[in-house]
């Protein structure tokens, strides 16, 4: 297996990268083709696959404008590839692909009741900063979690 950071004229990735948000979010959260193109050409996307370019996870960071901060949008393994340590994987690999870069520290909000990316979250060193209430429209509750990259 291996981290490919995804260019616009990897095609067959991308639309497998779309499949995947629909599958992991539904309607709620998840990243549409023009969110998904501008994290590509304006923030990094990046995806573990294996030897035959499945999808196995993949990472969309965008970039805080003026500081050496990244944002986690969204993150997310492949529906059956899960409990597999392929989100371990690429969380650590590319938070070292961002620290070459400069990065210092990176940002992500979480549904406080999505115990199971919180435990992977905290296992990778973020920390809760804060509970946001109604973040995402009412009753729509997030924590933001915030990892410095030592
Ligand atoms: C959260 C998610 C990305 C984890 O990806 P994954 O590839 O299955 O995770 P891994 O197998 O690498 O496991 C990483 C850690 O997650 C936690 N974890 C994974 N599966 C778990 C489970 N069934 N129960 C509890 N914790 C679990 C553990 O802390 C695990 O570390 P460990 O193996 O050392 O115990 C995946 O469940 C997913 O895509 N969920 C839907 C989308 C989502 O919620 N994304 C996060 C949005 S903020």
């Amino acid at each position: 297996m291996r981290v490919v950071e995804v260019q616009s004229k990897d095609r067959e990735l991308i639309e497998k990268i779309y499949l995947n948000e629909l599958e992991s979010f539904g309607v709620m959260g998840g990243a549409d083709m023009w969110m998904i193109m501008s994290f590509i050409r304006y923030g990094k996307l990046y995806t573990l696959v294996d030897e035959k370019d499945n999808l196995l996870s993949v990472a969309q960071y965008q970039g805080v404008i003026g500081k050496q901060e990244a944002f986690l949008y969204g993150f997310s393994t492949s529906l059956k590839e899960r409990g597999k340590g392929y989100g371990k994987i690429l969380l650590k690999d590319t938070h070292r692909k961002l620290k070459d870069i400069g990065i210092k520290k990176i940002y992500l909000t979480v549904d406080p009741q999505n115990k199971i990316a919180i435990n992977m979250y905290e296992k990778e060193g973020y920390k809760i900063e804060e509970l946001q209430q109604d973040e995402y429209g009412r009753g729509v509750h997030r924590y933001l979690m915030m990892k410095k990259l030592m």
